[in-house]
């Protein structure tokens, strides 16, 4: 056979069901909702990239395709006509850029691209580093503890919270009304009439358009001020410049959590890297290749619009899909010796941040605030190990498809100059 009919071949058949697959002795078939393979499911993603890059799994009736390799994943996310965002069916709140497809989805970035912006952002820096510094004294002065609700949790709602001109002092009602919203949304998005409780959706946005009013005179180019002007010009509704700020809380919130906990946690395993977070440099690096080796947000989900060929296999109209964005960060092909945390490496292009038009917005500030954590650590800690007397416990089912760590002790010892 030549090799352009194998191939016509291969498009022709459906991927193959994770069930029927030769898996290894020691690995059970893939299945995203598998608790023990969340929690630890790189060996499963290596042999999937290396024997069966794309397959079924999940419940026959309704089966997911499972991508795993680099390039289909990126191509995939590059091609939002055809990999839809919205779910078929779902009811998507204002503003809910994640969810939504073109026409809605451009049209709301560009607007929410002119008020969530890097010079915006960056405005806040020596804030955030005050907000981060306030609450590493804690953990210092502690001697350690159990990081993810002592530093890491309070930490980020708090940042976002002042990015959006909400004092600190009510950050911990947003992370509570933060936390009901992703069940009420994904209720939504799963498109289950009625049952959905919005009730702190209504109080998280009608807080927000509080806010925005108090900020409709200023001139100032932060978040909140842009946002106010782009509502008060009609350039987005009411409902979607709150709904948007919404977002900015779920979106943000448990991913930059995640990944400082995954940071800590890869600390008080390997502490030979705490010098390594004394320059600004080193910091980012580290974080850049933390970001590639242990990224907060597993899988993406899409929504085949037209019958599709991914991977050599034909994709059906209506599919469901998860794009493994962790198991494309460990592709060789990509990332050289991918099980391999390395600096140094040049990794830019990795897909922790998504790819394509639905590419995360919050990037800078996830990239600014978790650089700006690890340069206060490699500042004042000289030691940090894992705290065996208090459980660390790993996240499972976030909403976001996301993987890390619900609590996790440490013990810290300060550098000697560090009060
Ligand atoms: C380490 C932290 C973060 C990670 C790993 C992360 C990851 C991602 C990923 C993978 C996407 C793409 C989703 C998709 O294609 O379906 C995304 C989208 C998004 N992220 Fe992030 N994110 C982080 C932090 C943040 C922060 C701090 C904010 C804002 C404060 C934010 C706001 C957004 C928004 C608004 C979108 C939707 C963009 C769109 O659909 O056009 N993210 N994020």
């Amino acid at each position: 056979m030549s090799e352009e009919n194998q191939k016509t071949d291969v498009v022709a058949a459906l991927p193959p069901l994770s069930t029927d697959l030769d898996w290894p002795d020691d690995l059970t078939p893939f299945d995203p909702f598998d608790v023990g393979i969340q929690t630890s499911p790189y060996a499963h993603y290596r042999w999937m990239r290396a024997n069966a890059p794309v397959i079924r799994a999940g419940n026959s009736d309704a089966p997911l395709y499972i991508v795993s390799r680099f390039a289909d994943v990126t191509a995939a996310l590059r091609n939002a006509a055809v990999f839809l965002s919205q779910p078929p069916g779902a009811v998507v709140p204002p503003g809910f850029l994640l969810s939504l497809d073109a026409p809605d989805h451009p049209r709301l970035r560009q607007m929410a691209s002119k008020a969530f912006t890097p010079r915006a952002v960056q405005e806040f820096t020596p804030r955030i580093a005050e907000l981060i510094a306030k609450r590493w004294n804690v953990v210092l002065q502690n001697g350690g503890g159990e990081v993810m609700g002592l530093f890491a949790s309070p930490l980020t709602i708090s940042v976002i919270s002042t990015l959006l001109g909400v004092p600190v002092e009510h950050s911990a009602q947003m992370r509570d009304w933060t936390t009901k919203i992703l069940d009420y949304v994904a209720i939504l998005l799963r498109g289950v009439p009625g049952g959905a409780d919005d009730a702190a959706y209504v109080a998280l946005t009608s807080y927000i358009g509080n806010v925005l009013d108090a900020a409709s005179d200023s001139q100032a180019d932060n978040v909140v001020s842009n946002l106010a002007r782009l509502r008060a010009s009609g350039e987005l509704t009411a409902e979607e410049a709150s709904g948007f700020a919404a977002l900015i809380f779920m979106a943000g919130h448990e991913t930059t959590t995640l990944l400082t906990g995954n940071c800590l946690d890869f600390l008080s395993h390997n502490p030979v890297w705490l010098p390594f977070l004394r320059t600004e440099k080193g910091a980012a690096a580290f974080l850049n290749e933390m970001l590639r080796y242990r990224p907060p947000v597993h899988r993406l989900s899409r929504f085949v619009g037209e019958d599709t060929v991914l991977g050599g296999y034909r994709l059906p109209a209506g599919a469901s899909v998860r794009l493994l964005v962790a198991s494309a960060n460990r592709d060789d092909t990509a990332f050289p010796d991918g099980d391999t945390f390395d600096p140094a490496r040049s990794n830019a292009a990795h897909a922790a941040f998504g790819y394509g038009p639905h590419m995360c917005m919050g990037s800078w500030l996830a990239r600014l605030e978790v650089r700006l954590i690890l340069e206060r650590i490699g500042a004042t800690v000289s030691d940090m190990k894992p705290d065996p007397t208090i459980e660390t416990e790993a996240l499972t089912g976030g909403a976001f498809a996301t993987v890390g760590l619900k609590n996790l002790g440490l013990s810290v010892t300060p550098l000697r100059n560090v009060t």
